[in-house]
């Protein structure tokens, strides 16, 4: 099988959870910090060797595209200023990597979604990262799953044990074990399951390295949970058949990720690696100490002293 050498990053959802942020802007561009999570997610990408990105664009796309262009105008005024260490931060997102991008048209779901990379990516394997996922790039996942992948030539999705009491807000897996300890067969899949019926706490998160095949299976996917085609629903036919390509695998991942389509995760998020920042953690941190403590016991009230 060929090494993978495609990313496509799906940024079309209309991020409801975050209104009115995303209604001019899509959910992607939200700043972790001081980068647009989406920034984020094309240095993994670039990190695992991926420098060919297709970007999978909703309505705010202009954002997007701009993010990763050049700006004269900011570059020159910088230029002008003599402010270097600002122009290297403007500039870095423009040579990342080599970014195509492409309308989804109707947001019709995330199997849709990926679908509309099928003329760019081919008949070759392709990794698909979602841009509102973060991993912590001090913990290796992406790197691992393409390893796997080129191991055993099957489709590979990540999955995170997570607390059952928030299994149904994600696609949950039923696995074997394989001969290697962080790596399982997936033997079926749900969608979003009812409280308290998934089969198990595995997770699956927003990164994959699928086959060309999946492409024949979405073109014939049906709308399933939210009336939206479901990358998920395509991904249970894979694990169902041997027929398809030999399944498919599961890397179990532990290291640290943050949802930031969540508002809540995405606080966070944010506070989390600001706070781990040589820039920003000095200045942070007591404020952050101070501040829980006045947060008292959980009543809202601050503890009298
Ligand atoms: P979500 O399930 O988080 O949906 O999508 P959403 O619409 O973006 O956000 P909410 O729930 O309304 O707040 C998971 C990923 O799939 C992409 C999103 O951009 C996100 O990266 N997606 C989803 C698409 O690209 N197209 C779609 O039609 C749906």
């Amino acid at each position: 099988m060929a090494p993978v050498t495609k990313a496509v990053v799906p940024a079309a959802g209309l991020g409801t959870r975050f209104l009115p942020a995303t209604k001019a802007m899509p959910k992607e561009m939200l700043p972790v910090v001081d980068k647009p999570a989406i920034q984020y997610v094309v240095e993994e990408a670039v990190a695992a060797g991926l420098t060919d990105v297709l970007m999978i664009t909703g309505r705010n796309k202009n954002a997007l595209e701009n993010h990763f262009d050049r700006v004269g105008e900011l570059e020159s005024t910088l230029e002008r200023k003599g402010d270097s260490d600002k122009l290297e931060k403007v500039n870095y997102s423009t040579g990342l990597a080599d970014v195509h991008y492409l309308r989804q048209g109707d947001p019709k779901g995330l199997g849709h979604a990926v679908l509309r990379a099928k003329m760019h990516v081919g008949h070759e394997p392709f990794a698909v990262l979602l841009g509102d996922d973060l991993i912590d790039h001090r913990d290796v996942l992406l790197t691992r799953m393409l390893d796997v992948q080129q191991q055993r030539s099957t489709t590979i999705v990540a999955l995170l044990e997570v607390d059952p009491s928030v299994a149904h807000l994600y696609g949950i897996a039923t696995v074997e074990p394989t001969d290697e300890e962080d790596v399982v067969r997936i033997t079926g899949l749900v969608e979003k399951p009812a409280p308290g019926t998934a089969p198990s706490n595995l997770a699956i998160i927003g990164r994959y390295v699928l086959r060309p095949e999946i492409f024949d299976i979405l073109e014939r996917t049906e709308p399933g949970k939210g009336g939206e085609i479901q990358l998920t629903d395509a991904l249970q036919e894979m694990a169902d058949g041997p027929d398809w390509a030999g399944g498919v695998h599961g890397v179990v991942f532990r290291g640290r990720r943050y949802d930031t389509g969540d508002r809540a995760d995405y606080i966070k998020a944010v506070v989390q690696l600001a706070v781990e920042r040589e820039d920003l953690g000095p200045e942070l941190r007591p404020w952050l100490r101070e501040f829980a403590a006045g947060l008292g016991d959980g009543d809202g009230d601050p503890d009298p002293s």
